[in-house]
């Protein structure tokens, strides 16, 4: 799965004990014999650092480390291009160190989820002003305004972020004004900060191959930048529904329907799972690891106890036309990681009243998938993608 990211900025706070529940987060430091406070943003939903101290360029990347080991988050007031090295040596001092390999592809995934989770946390820790405009007021700082506006939205007081965050910010601002090319749709799927990048095409293939039981109408549950619904519009589907709960996905998907031409066919519905009504064709691609979020980025790739996915599987029928199919699109990797077994999987989809119409598969062709330094290689090697057709049994 590529390591992308969903991300709502949730307010979170550095005292929330003692915070009223809508009060903005703040991070507050000392200055001059003086107590200055700011605006904390977080575009995923990091909490506000407790502890900060400013820093300038005199910090060496010695005591950059010996703080964020301690947990003290560092205020830059210098030079932006000297933060950003900073940054890089920090990231080099984390990953540091060669490990043994873990007794199963379960502790080798939870090890590495952890080894990328304190990373995040160590790297956060350097953290960097942002005043409305947006604006960066450092010297040598690149205009950030697009990236920024895209990823924390207005920003109406002088606030403070994590320089690592902006720089993610940064990075999908990229992405969202290249776009991603999907052969399926011969067109760009321009992702927002936050939102699900359809990275690999091999899932989307399968949604572009299947058989379709109707073209009069058909929903898509968790749409995400709303590719899968643009290629059923694309196909030829005259009424495609496409819902997701997070806003920023709602967002993204109508842009890409409006990108593609496909805005009279398709409409984006911010909804929690299946929309009103009954569809004959009802697609899903839920995250595909049960395995809990790290922070907002994490809630498209992971999926707690594989709720989204029972969930689809559970309400399914109730929401088909007679003779409907669900298409379910899931790939195999957390079976071979040992998160969730195929008995599971096949226990589940009969528990719900269902049976497999058909399985189709495909094996992943993105870089990972054959990169044996990546410390799931093997389970990634494995993998296979499927899109099961589902009908009431
Ligand atoms: C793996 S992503 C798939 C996105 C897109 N369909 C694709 O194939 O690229 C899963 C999507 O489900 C959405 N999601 C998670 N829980 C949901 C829920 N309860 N209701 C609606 N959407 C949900 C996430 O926000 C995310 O966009």
């Amino acid at each position: 799965m590529p390591d992308q990211p969903l991300a709502i900025p949730t307010p979170s706070r550095t005292h929330p004990q003692a915070a009223a529940v809508d009060e903005p987060a703040v991070v507050t430091w000392a200055e001059g014999g003086h107590s200055r406070t700011a605006r904390w943003r977080s575009a995923n939903g990091r909490p506000a650092p407790a502890r900060v101290e400013v820093v300038t360029d005199s910090l060496t990347a010695d005591e950059a480390n010996r703080l964020a080991s301690q947990g003290t988050a560092m205020l830059w007031q210098g030079d932006f291009h000297n933060a950003r090295q900073i940054l890089n040596a920090l990231d080099r001092r984390v990953g540091a160190g060669k490990k043994k390999a873990a007794p199963t592809p379960a502790d080798e995934f939870y090890r590495h989820r952890q080894s990328r989770s304190h990373r995040a946390r160590i790297l956060g820790l350097l953290l960097i002003p942002l005043d409305p405009g947006p604006v960066v007021p450092l010297r040598r700082a690149p205009d950030i305004r697009q990236a920024a506006e895209e990823a924390y939205g207005d920003i109406g007081e002088p606030s403070v972020v994590s320089l690592h965050e902006l720089v993610g910010a940064i990075g999908a601002h990229e992405w969202r004004k290249n776009g991603v090319y999907v052969e399926a749709l011969q067109g760009r799927i321009h992702p927002h900060y936050g939102t699900f990048f359809p990275t690999r095409s091999e899932y989307v293939d399968l949604v572009a191959a299947a058989p379709l039981p109707s073209d009069r109408l058909a929903f898509d549950v968790g749409t995400g930048t709303g590719v899968l619904a643009a290629v059923l519009a694309r196909r030829g589907v005259r009424r495609v529904v496409a819902t997701d709960n997070e806003p920023r996905a709602i967002a993204c998907a109508g842009e890409n329907f409006r990108n593609l031409g496909v805005q009279d066919r398709a409409e984006a519905v911010l909804t929690d799972m299946f929309p009103p009504g009954r569809a004959p064709l009802i697609v899903c691609n839920p995250p595909w690891i049960p395995a809990t979020p790290h922070s907002s980025l994490d809630n498209a790739v992971y999926d707690p106890g594989s709720r989204m996915l029972f969930r689809f599987l559970n309400e399914l029928a109730e929401h088909l036309e007679p003779g409907g199919e669900g298409w379910l699109v899931l790939s195999d990797l957390a079976e071979h990681l040992g998160l969730r077994s195929r008995d599971d999987l096949l226990g589940a989809i009969e528990a719900a009243g269902l049976k497999v119409l058909e399985r189709s598969g495909t094996k992943p062709t993105h870089p990972k998938a054959s990169d044996r330094n990546d410390p799931l290689f093997g389970a990634r090697s494995a993998e296979v993608t499927s899109l099961w057709r589902l009908v009431p049994r």
